[in-house]
């Protein structure tokens, strides 16, 4: 089977053409970050113009890429949740036309399911596992029985992690986008300079849950109080101690969760799945007999493979949206199909 994956959920303009959920014939992920720069972030009106413009020719492009003729394609997904309301709508309206032209099914999928199932593609993982999604929008950590059956364990309660990372680079004007930037930083930073608020308290009734507004809070308005004597307060120093303590925050609720739940398996995904630190320290886990996978970095971010590879899932069990699918800015956690 062979299915169209469209994402524009946000600044990523994407299409992919994915063959039985595995085989990434074409992904294709025209970025918009040159014209959010300027403003550090991104702007959704500018956002959902872009996606009006380039759309079709993303398509166009990701079919002729995978070597196919539209006509091949069996099915088109696109992702219709959560995200920018004017973007994401983009996405569902030419997906939809474009598949009601050629006579063939479609179905909107959940962005942060996508995510978290993005590593199945390349490195299968039997279930269950525990599924971690961290993104700019999003910080889950959840049990993960199968593609559609995701029980989340702890979420943040405050700023998502990428979302952190975002801000602190915005405030000290380190770049964009703001996670990419911290991470190369990081690597000639000393990450001992600043000793920045870490994980707190383990909360007896969310054991999972995690906060990042303590630690973004901290590294914007008070670094001076946090450096370490003797150590000095440079940019790079500001990012690599954030960027430890970032990590070290979600490390340690992994920990507790894999503790707790007695699961071997441990599944990344989301654009901060693509830091280096991150990486490193869930790989690490190997080392205590846990199996590790997260995907390769450019199914990390926003593409449009990880969308039609969960929709493949869907598709091959019968499930399929009707006209009246539309786009949604928020969702409840997890909502099933
Ligand atoms: O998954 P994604 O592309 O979009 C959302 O669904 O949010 O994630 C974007 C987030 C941004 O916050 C970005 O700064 C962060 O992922 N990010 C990173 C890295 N690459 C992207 N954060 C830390 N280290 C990275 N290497
Ligand atoms: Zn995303």
């Amino acid at each position: 089977m062979i299915v169209l994956g469209i994402e524009t959920s946000c600044d990523e303009c994407s299409a992919a053409v994915v063959e039985d959920g595995r085989i990434i014939r074409s992904n294709l992920i025209a970025t918009q970050i040159e014209l959010h720069k300027p403003y550090q972030g991104v702007v959704p009106e500018l956002a959902s113009r872009l996606h009006t413009e380039w759309i079709a020719q993303v398509v166009q492009s990701a079919i002729k890429n995978a070597g196919i003729d539209k006509r091949d394609i069996d099915a088109v997904a696109f992702t219709n949740r959560p995200g920018l309301l004017g973007s994401l709508l983009v996405g569902v309206n030419f997906a939809k036309s474009f598949a009601e032209t050629l006579g063939i099914p479609y179905i909107g999928i959940d962005h942060i399911r996508a995510h978290l199932y993005a590593p199945q593609i390349e490195n299968p993982m039997e279930y269950p596992y525990l599924g971690v999604l961290v993104s700019g929008g999003h910080t889950v950590i959840s049990k993960v029985t199968g593609y559609d059956d995701v029980e989340v364990l702890g979420t943040t309660i405050d700023d998502a992690i990428g979302e952190a990372f975002d801000k602190v680079a915005k405030f000290y004007d380190l770049g964009y986008p703001g996670g990419v930037v911290i991470d190369r930083m990081s690597k000639t930073g000393d990450a001992l300079a600043f000793n920045f608020p870490g994980p707190s308290m383990d909360r007896e009734k969310h054991p999972y849950d995690m906060s990042y507004s303590g630690l973004k809070t901290a590294v914007i308005n008070q670094r001076e109080r946090f450096l370490v004597e003797g150590h000095e307060d440079t940019k790079e120093n500001i990012a690599a101690s954030f960027q430890r303590q970032a990590v070290n925050i979600l490390m340690r609720r992994v920990e507790k969760a894999l503790e707790d739940t007695g699961l071997k398996r441990v599944s990344a995904g989301g654009g901060v799945a693509a830091n280096s630190l991150l990486r490193k320290e869930l790989k690490d886990l190997e080392k205590g007999g846990y199996q590790v996978t997260f995907p390769s970095l450019k199914l990390c971010t926003d593409n449009g493979a990880m969308v039609a590879g969960l929709a493949f899932m869907y598709l091959k069990d019968g499930k399929r949206d009707d006209d009246n699918v539309t786009a949604y800015a928020r969702v409840k956690a997890f909502k099933s199909f």
